[in-house]
């Protein structure tokens, strides 16, 4: 399992939790489900994103992306997301399996090398790769830069494309000089690419997008730049390979650098027995879905199982956007503010469809937070420990009744559903139902007036109500891992990852309970105002 590898060029976003947090769900219950998951992701650290950020912050672009792999490593466990490895693209191991694929590609007549000319700036002398040129797209007519619609229709943009490019340093004219480059001959993947997509694993989203470029016509596509940070070309001095020829190798040598660690066995996932699996942003399917599954298979290893690409993100209702403000720093604006790492995995995973857009507004959060975090799950959560230590001190003796095992059966049936369609709304909302049925069927059975009738009956039912507590900490597990654990704990037991089938054995009667505690906090209105306040200045500072 792969997550799109962020450039190591800003710290981590809401929009990277986007596909994130869905893809750490996925892998939890892939392993609650028994089966054996490597879990890669990197750090992104060539191309113009790091060069042009290294330059407006004066530093070298080792510097820069030395500080935000940093930041990432320390950032991802604090979020609950833990990456069997999380590597870098610069490693070592990535150099040479770049190299070696590109070798391979070249063997086979996939790359060639073309003359073409392309824009030099007089002024920085220098020739002005993707985001060192901004114009006008061809497609559209809205402002770009070199490598990508970024403002209008968000084509993906071959070097040569832009039509009036400007410098984006210093703005000057271009001329055009001559420079020779390679080109992966992506045209001879078309056959290839009309079986291979339609049988792909994966969201709609993602084949029908690709398939459709299909249909529109394929063309070769230039893999290298006139620059010298990246993955150098052998023999060609002056050009590196284009980043998003060496990114999606960063999975590959990634989990080599697991491999080289552990002992384990890279080729098992790559080019054996065992299959991948790609978590991007709705963004980026024209990479994960055209260029590399023909590199792949035009370098002789496996091609993806499934791509799942993940629906866009707004901030506060507008299409996100680091430069317009529309932005919500994970760390700054979220963790460094006490607020809870579950409870906005939670939020990410239940406010919508995997493949819609997710709008993060600091008002829903806190609806969502308060109505149905604290309001149903941890109020039944509470209400059913407290009541358990406060009356025996233990878990009481009792049998599951069939109805309350059916319950549990049925969640877990929808939350397969969900997994299997890459559906992880329904696995948060399956977790919230069972609470709710946990808040009736407390509410029905009123322990605390059958504790003076019938004992014996209270009792049972507080069984009833620990065994659901037990099971919804077994299945909320994949969206909230900290919670879950929480409620492990107060339950007398230190257990945090179960097999899934955990959820539906006995509990162990006569543990000793300890005083709980509730596992969600209310947000207070002032917060949330206080919150929406903070990114309303941002984005009028953002518009000047
Ligand atoms: O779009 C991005 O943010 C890229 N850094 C994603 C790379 S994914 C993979 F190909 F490495
Ligand atoms: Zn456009």
């Amino acid at each position: 399992m792969t997550c799109a590898l962020p450039y190591a060029n800003g710290p981590c976003h809401i929009a990277h939790l986007r596909t994130y947090v869905p893809a750490d769900i996925f892998v939890r219950f892939l392993r609650k489900m028994g089966q054996e998951v490597v879990f890669i992701c990197g750090s992104d650290t060539h191309g113009t994103p790091i060069t042009v950020k290294a330059e407006e912050d004066g530093v070298t672009s080792k510097e820069i992306i030395n500080k935000y792999h940093g930041h990432f490593v320390e950032f991802f466990p604090k979020i609950g997301v833990n990456f069997t490895n999380y590597g870098s693209t610069d490693h070592p191991l990535n150099h040479a399996r770049t190299v070696q694929i590109a070798e391979a590609l070249m063997e086979n007549d996939y790359i060639y090398a073309k003359s073409l000319k392309l824009p030099y700036c007089p002024t920085c002398d220098r020739f002005l790769p993707d985001r060192y040129q901004r114009g006008t797209c061809p497609h559209c007519g809205a402002s770009a830069r070199g490598d990508e619609c970024d403002q209008g229709c968000g084509r993906y943009l071959e070097p040569g494309e832009l039509m009036d490019p400007r410098c984006s340093v210093c703005g000057t004219k271009p001329e055009m000089r001559e420079t020779r480059h390679l080109f992966l001959r992506l045209t001879a993947f078309e056959d290839f690419l009309r079986e291979y997509l339609p049988q792909m694993d994966g969201t709609d989203i993602a084949r029908n997008y690709a398939l459709q470029w299909v249909e529109k016509g394929l063309r070769d596509w230039n893999i290298t730049r006139n620059m010298d940070w990246g993955v150098r070309v052998p023999g060609e001095p002056g050009l590196v390979y284009y980043v998003w020829f060496d990114a999606p190798i960063g999975y590959i040598a990634s989990t080599e650098e697991w491999a080289e660690r552990t002992g384990g066995d890279w080729e098992y996932y790559w080019k054996g027995a065992g299959s991948f699996i790609h978590f991007i942003g709705g963004d980026i399917v024209y990479h994960h879905c055209l260029f590399w599954p023909s590199m792949l298979k035009g370098a002789g290893y496996d091609v993806p199982y499934a791509v799942a690409a993940s629906g866009m993100v707004k901030v506060e209702s507008k299409v996100f956007s680091k430069s317009r403000g529309y932005v919500i720093w994970v760390e700054e604006d979220y963790l460094e503010k006490g607020l809870d790492s579950d409870a906005l995995r939670y939020y990410i995973a239940s406010y919508t469809g995997f493949t819609r857009d997710l709008d993060f507004t600091w008002q829903a959060y806190g609806d969502k937070v308060n109505k149905e975090l604290v309001g149903s799950l941890g109020n039944f959560l509470y209400r059913a420990l407290l009541f358990a230590q406060r009356n025996y001190k233990e878990i009481p003796e009792g049998e599951v009744e069939p109805e309350v095992r059916a319950e549990v059966e049925k969640t877990i049936e929808s939350m397969r559903q969900g997994l299997d369609n890459f559906e992880f709304k329904k696995v948060a909302d399956a977790v919230l139902a069972l609470s709710a049925y946990g808040n009736r069927y407390l509410q029905a059975k009123e322990p605390w007036n059958l504790g003076k009738t019938d004992p014996e009956a209270a009792k049972n039912t507080i069984h009833n109500c620990l065994w659901l507590t037990k099971a919804l900490a077994v299945l909320m597990e994949p969206v909230m891992p900290g919670k879950a654990e929480a409620i492990w704990k107060q339950l007398g037991d230190a257990r945090k990852e179960t097999p899934l089938a955990e959820a539906l054995e006995p509990l162990k009667a006569g543990t000793p309970l300890e005083k709980p505690s509730p596992l969600f906090e209310q947000i207070p209105d002032e917060l949330i105002s206080e919150l929406s306040d903070m990114v309303a200045e941002r984005i009028a500072k953002a518009s000047g």
